[in-house]
């Protein structure tokens, strides 16, 4: 193909991505969407303060209530008995969050395994039971002072990781509770938390210990608590990363 026909493929790829985003937009009752100006700012027409009422509300396919929410319960209301993918018919609970509401920090894993499943909390196994001595043995806080939640609220079958599609359907509601958290500092629990929110594909061994930025807010990814069962070894690691925290967190907020 010649460099002029390259061009127009790429022009129809997007014309027809567009439009397909368009049609999101439509079913999730969107008619108008806000305008970015020259700070990157949004002037005009935007439905709800916040990050979500940029393109990012274009993810609710279904679920305008969810993204219209004012607080978590309003959240975790309009999620109601979730069957928007195919993770559903397994769950005893679906796994929403559980914490401050306020929280400064954040903490994100993958999706809950069994024992979350059963007692409908994140972190609450023995990897949960580790995150909980780096929340409260580490960083002198109560689990209560934090907020945990994950990427995918229900459990997939045998704990495999999550799929693609289970992911897209549950994003928006994370992508939810982060803006109405507003945490100043989110920690992202393993390659799959971290590679999600940042979408990359970088390695996780690689992304730890440094900080990155999320729609304003700082993300330190670390390693997973389930992981760290298998290699105690690397506990030093994170412990690394957590003091990082630790430090920005004693920084005065600007
Ligand atoms: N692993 C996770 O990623 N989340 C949980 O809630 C429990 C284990």
């Amino acid at each position: 193909m010649d460099r002029e026909s390259d061009l127009e493929e790429e022009v129809r790829m997007m014309v027809a991505s567009l439009r397909r985003h368009a049609q999101r937009l439509e079913r999730a009752g969107i008619r108008s969407v806000p305008v970015g100006n020259a700070d990157g700012g949004v002037v005009g027409g935007a439905p709800q303060a916040g990050w979500l009422s940029g393109v990012e509300g274009g993810l609710f396919s279904d679920s305008t209530e969810a993204y219209r929410a004012q607080s978590l319960e309003e959240l975790r209301s309009a999620i109601g008995d979730c069957r928007r993918c195919k993770l559903w018919p397994g769950r005893t609970h679906l796994v929403f969050g559980v914490g401050n509401p306020r929280a400064e920090v954040m903490f994100i894993g993958e999706g809950p395994g069994r024992d979350e499943d059963l007692q409908g909390e994140p972190f609450v196994g023995r990897a949960g039971q580790l995150l909980t001595d780096i929340i409260v043995r580490g960083m002198g806080l109560r689990r209560d002072d934090v907020y945990i939640a994950n990427v995918i609220k229900c459990r997939p079958p045998d704990n495999r990781n999550p799929e693609p599609d289970e992911v897209e359907s549950c994003e928006p509601f994370l992508l939810k509770q982060i803006e109405l958290v507003k945490p100043r500092i989110i920690v992202a629990l393993g390659k799959f938390a971290a590679q999600t929110l940042l979408k990359t594909k970088v390695p996780i061994m690689r992304l730890r210990g440094i900080w990155h930025e999320f729609r304003g807010i700082k993300i330190m990814p670390t390693l997973h608590t389930a992981y760290l069962l298998r290699n105690p070894g690397d506990k030093k690691l994170v412990w690394e990363d957590i003091k990082k925290v630790i430090k920005e967190l004693r920084t005065p907020a600007l």
